[in-house]
């Protein structure tokens, strides 16, 4: 499902990312932790097609990420769903378009994108909300509209970049419940979090550390630990 060999990225003279080899498999369920600038986001950017792959290899639901034409991205972007870290939804737009445009760019029945919506909204707790403009709602709110949107198109591979930042605890948990709930159909899914809790909670998940951009920590055998690491957990 996914191929990550010998990746590494910069920006300019630094590099946010070091010879990171992983693998991981349909259904699995990985933790991406590290500490802030560790290089999270910049792994799930290019998993997404975001950034390009230069050093290293990379495949992601049966994509050469190496070799991606710009035409193959919204082919890759409809297996692979992102909640990003800034949530990235459109503030004047109601709850419902926002969840909808996912759909809508499918040109997929009207009466089957109302379906979906009410569905995924009601498994987050926005049923009440779907009228409101996000740009009203509040962070954890604006959150949920994220990852509804994320869900709704049943990726094969979710990507979420710190999900559970502008949640309270409980929140945090119900929102981890609706990742799993996603993982239960078979869904591959990804989780950026500095959230403790959320990884304990879930002890079956797979578990990679970044630290300065090399991984310095794995629970599986699928992932190549950087010689000399000496973190004994993902913390
Ligand atoms: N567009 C960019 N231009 C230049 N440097 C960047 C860019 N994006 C990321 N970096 C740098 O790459 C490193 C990794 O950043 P990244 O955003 O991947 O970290 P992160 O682990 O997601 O951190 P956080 O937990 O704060 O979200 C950081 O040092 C960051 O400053
Ligand atoms: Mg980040």
């Amino acid at each position: 499902m996914l191929n990550a060999q010998h990746l590494s990225h910069n920006f300019g003279p630094h590099w946010a990312l070091k010879n990171v080899s992983f693998r991981l498999d349909k259904g699995d369920f990985l933790f991406l932790c590290g500490p802030s600038g560790a290089g999270k986001t910049t792994l799930l950017r290019m998993l997404y097609g975001a950034l390009p792959v230069y050093r290293g290899s990379l495949s992601v639901a049966g994509f050469d990420l190496r070799n991606l034409k710009t035409r193959q991205l919204p082919a890759l972007r409809r297996q692979v769903s992102v909640v990003f870290q800034d949530f990235k939804i459109l503030p004047r737009r109601s709850v419902y378009d926002n969840i909808a445009i996912a759909l809508e760019v499918r040109c997929l029945q009207r009466v089957h994108i109302d379906r979906r919506v009410r569905a995924v909204a009601r498994g987050l707790g926005l049923e009440n909300r779907l009228a409101a403009p996000c740009g009203e709602l509040s962070g954890g709110e604006q959150q949920r509209v994220a990852v509804a949107r994320a869900v709704v198109v049943n990726p094969q591979i979710l990507l979420a970049d710190e999900p559970t930042g502008n949640l309270d605890p409980e929140l945090a948990l119900r929102m981890l419940d609706i990742f799993r709930q996603f993982h239960s159909y078979g869904t591959t899914v990804i989780v950026a979090t500095h959230n403790r809790e959320l990884v304990e909670r879930h002890p079956g998940a797979r578990v990679l550390r970044l630290d300065e951009g090399k991984i310095t920590y794995a629970n599986w055998t699928g992932a190549e630990i950087f010689e000399g690491s000496e973190a004994e957990d993902a913390w």
